[in-house]
């Protein structure tokens, strides 16, 4: 009988092994990390062409919502964290449905789409301390970026929320990531922004924003970047700020003057106080105290509306205000005195609105100035008017933001830079790995930890099997042992070779993630080589890759500590210690790569490192037609973190995680 031989088992196959086992770790470790740290380039949001609005002429945007998809323009608003959009029911009471329709930048019919799945009626939280109330009908459905033509990411199963009030007339695009409680169950829902950063699709949870502009040159569109900014649209300045403590009004900033300027006066004061302004695009107008309303009343010749709480326009101070084409500087700090500033310069022609029926109970369209009497500093707030002119970029992440003016060159084409989240950025290391031309995460993550685990185990078992098996044989066959490191010429070394031959292109599928995104085959297909190599010359080595879980290459998850040890626990014990997370095979969702667990979400929370404290869940209502009812019977919120009573009375108590 023909037997294996020691001398194949020389110091130098075993070094080969090593280096092998060695090389499989790191490859093991590169596939793993691979699609995490793959940084995405940031989506421009492509604006459609039309100009929308009751309350002024604004460009929107346009989604794809529910299946088969259905098309609604929308505004984009920094404050909510959901998509709102205008239910079929809004204008189906109309005398005219489909100029309804228009108007309202198309309409959402929930019966239409396969997808739709509905949560309930909530309130329509955002918004209601400026005095716009509602109530949604609330769900989850598909919604992608972007009309015909110019398609960015769908994802399926975000949070929709139908309305049919008419204070808001169009659909919102809520950037924020703060996620939404629906229940009190263990599942907030995350926001739009934030899932397109889990599914690396953007490379940081941050976005640049400008509202467009209608009055220059032959309208400038908006711009609206995911993950980046285009510096094409602004003037850049050196001020960053920093959030405000409280993350419903986190976009704050220290408004310290506001000066006016035309053809015959000039550094006219309309802020006799300073104050802290929020900015926020969901609403048109710019808020301010009393007396600053006052000021631009005198400065203007402005005439407050008492039906309408509006600064209606006529057309006589229409042509004197076109002629006087003023110049509103407004001096912002992070403080309300003090610091470095940066001054944002509105024209006249910025604030040279329309308003139309049934905005604020009009019954004719007129001329408005933008400007509203704010009733407390919870009010103050720079509205889209105010980005008209002003660039906003807000990095969720490092929870801070700029404002820069904008910049109006004709025809400048846009120069997208992306954001990177902090601890990832491109360039920053060398990788160990066959991925030089990657951008890696300058830390090892925890998938890149594991596999690395996993491959030197993998190595270190083999080898101690090898010494072992060596030295056995050794004694057993009483050969003097060869040399290490010396070839065993008198041998016909078959076995060695044939698995050797196998390993260029082992290796090359292996570390196949260095040609682009790794996909699961790609992984499913790599890990079982090794095995299918070592087979050949001996059997019991066959056990060893069981320490790889299979369960990690189909998910493309990272599995933590735990999670891979209870799938060791089970393959070597049959014990089950606790259910799997999540079922790393997303069929339903395959671009979601994992579902979202509560603690990923507190990540993008500015106030993530501290566990959610003051905050009580809230009761689900029974689901009943509440788009009828009037906000002010304080249906529970999706948004709300409490209950009613105590609503108002304590500030730290909020909707998202502090
Ligand atoms: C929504 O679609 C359904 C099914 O096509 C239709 O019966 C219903 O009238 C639509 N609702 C509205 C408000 O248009
Ligand atoms: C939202 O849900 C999370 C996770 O269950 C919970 O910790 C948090 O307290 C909830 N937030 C609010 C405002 O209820
Ligand atoms: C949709 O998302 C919610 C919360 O994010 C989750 O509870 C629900 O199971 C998801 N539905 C599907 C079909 O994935
Ligand atoms: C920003 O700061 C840099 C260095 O401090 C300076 O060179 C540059 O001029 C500043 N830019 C502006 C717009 O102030
Ligand atoms: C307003 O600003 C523009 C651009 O900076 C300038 O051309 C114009 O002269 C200014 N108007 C007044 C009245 O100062
Ligand atoms: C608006 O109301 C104020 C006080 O409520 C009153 O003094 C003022 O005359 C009213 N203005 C008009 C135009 O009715
Ligand atoms: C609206 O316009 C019509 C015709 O232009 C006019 O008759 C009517 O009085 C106006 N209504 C109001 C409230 O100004
Ligand atoms: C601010 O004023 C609005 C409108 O009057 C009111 O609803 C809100 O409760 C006030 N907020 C605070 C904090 O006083
Ligand atoms: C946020 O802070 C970082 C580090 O201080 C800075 O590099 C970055 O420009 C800031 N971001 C914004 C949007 O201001
Ligand atoms: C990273 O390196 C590649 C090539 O090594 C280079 O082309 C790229 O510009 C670099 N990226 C950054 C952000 O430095
Ligand atoms: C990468 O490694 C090379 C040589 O090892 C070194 O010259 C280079 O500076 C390194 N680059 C970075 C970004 O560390």
């Amino acid at each position: 009988m023909l037997r294996f031989r020691a001398p194949r088992f020389s110091f130098g196959s075993l070094l080969v092994f090593t280096a092998f086992a060695t090389q499989l770790s790191f490859c093991l470790a590169d596939a793993l990390v691979e699609r995490s740290t793959q940084i995405p380039a940031p989506v421009s949001v492509t604006p459609d062409q039309n100009w929308d609005g009751i309350d002024g002429q604004w460009s929107t945007f346009t989604l794809r919502v529910g299946t088969p998809q259905q098309f609604v323009r929308t505004f984009v608003s920094t404050a909510s964290q959901q998509t709102w959009v205008v239910l079929a029911e809004a204008c189906s009471d109309k005398s005219d449905v489909q100029a309804c329709t228009e108007s309202r930048g198309w309409t959402y019919n929930t019966s239409q789409s396969s997808t739709w799945d509905q949560i309930g009626f909530y309130m329509l939280w955002t918004e209601r301390n400026m005095g716009y109330s509602g109530n949604g009908q609330y769900g989850y459905d598909t919604v992608g970026l972007g009309g015909l033509g110019s398609e960015g990411p769908t994802l399926k199963n975000t949070t929709v929320g139908g309305f049919d009030t008419t204070n808001f007339y169009l659909g919102i695009f809520g950037i924020n990531p703060k996620p939404t409680n629906f229940s009190s169950f263990n599942d907030p829902s995350p926001s739009y922004i934030t899932y397109l950063k889990q599914d690396n699709l953007i490379p940081s949870v941050s976005f640049g924003y400008t509202a467009g502009a209608q009055y220059r040159f032959t309208k400038v569109l908006a711009s609206l970047t995911l993950g980046g900014y285009d510096t094409s649209r602004f003037v850049p300045n050196n001020l960053t700020f920093g959030f405000a403590p409280d993350n419903e009004r986190d976009i704050v900033v220290g408004l310290q003057s506001i000066a006016m300027n035309d053809q015959t006066k000039s550094n006219i004061d309309l802020l006799p106080t300073p104050v802290f302004m929020y900015i926020d695009s969901t609403i048109p107008e710019i808020w301010l105290p009393l007396d600053a309303c006052k000021a631009f009343e005198s400065a203007f010749g402005l005439t407050y509306d008492n039906a309408t709480n509006l600064y209606l326009v006529n057309d006589a101070l229409h042509s004197r205000l076109l002629a006087e084409s003023a110049n509103v500087t407004f001096t912002l700090g992070q403080k309300t005195t003090g610091g470095e500033t940066v001054e944002i310069v509105l024209p006249y022609a910025a604030f040279d609105l329309v308003a139309k029926p049934p905005y604020r109970g009009l019954q004719n369209s007129s001329n408005y100035f933008p400007l509203r009497r704010a009733a407390n500093e919870s009010q103050y707030v720079f509205g889209r008017t105010f980005l008209q002119e002003a660039y906003l970029v807000v990095d969720w992440e490092r929870f801070n933001f700029s404002v820069y003016q904008c910049s109006w060159v004709f025809g400048a084409s846009a120069h997208i830079l992306p954001i990177y989240s902090p601890g990832t950025a491109p360039n920053v290391t060398n990788t160990t790995g066959s991925t030089p031309d990657h951008p890696v995460s300058s830390h090892l993550s925890t998938a890149k930890i594991i596999g690395i685990a996993v491959g030197v185990g993998f190595s270190v078992a083999i080898i101690a099997f090898l010494l072992i098996w060596w030295f056995s044989s050794e004694k057993s066959e009483d050969e003097p042992p060869n040399s290490p490191g010396s070839p065993p010429a008198n041998e016909t070394n078959v076995f060695p070779k044939a698995e050797l031959p196998a390993e260029p292109t082992i290796r090359h599928e292996m570390c196949s993630g260095s040609d682009g995104l790794l996909k699961p085959e790609d992984v499913v297909s790599g890990f079982p080589s090794p095995t299918s190599e070592v087979e050949g010359s001996e059997r019991k080595i066959y056990e060893m890759p069981g320490d790889i879980p299979p369960r990690l290459e189909a998910g493309g998850r990272q599995l933590s500590e735990k999670e891979t040890m209870m799938v060791r626990e089970r393959i070597y014990n049959g014990v089950e210690l606790a259910p799997p997370p999540s079922s790393p095979i997303a069929e339903e969702t395959p671009k979601r790569i994992a579902p979202v667990s509560p603690s990923e979400v507190t990540i993008v929370n500015r106030r993530g490192l501290q566990p959610p404290q003051n905050v009580s869940p809230i009761t689900p209502r029974t689901p009943r037609d509440g788009r009828d009812l009037e906000a002010d019977d304080m249906i529970l919120s999706p948004l709300s973190p409490m209950d009613d009573s105590t609503e108002g009375s304590s500030s730290r108590r909020r909707f998202s995680y502090e």
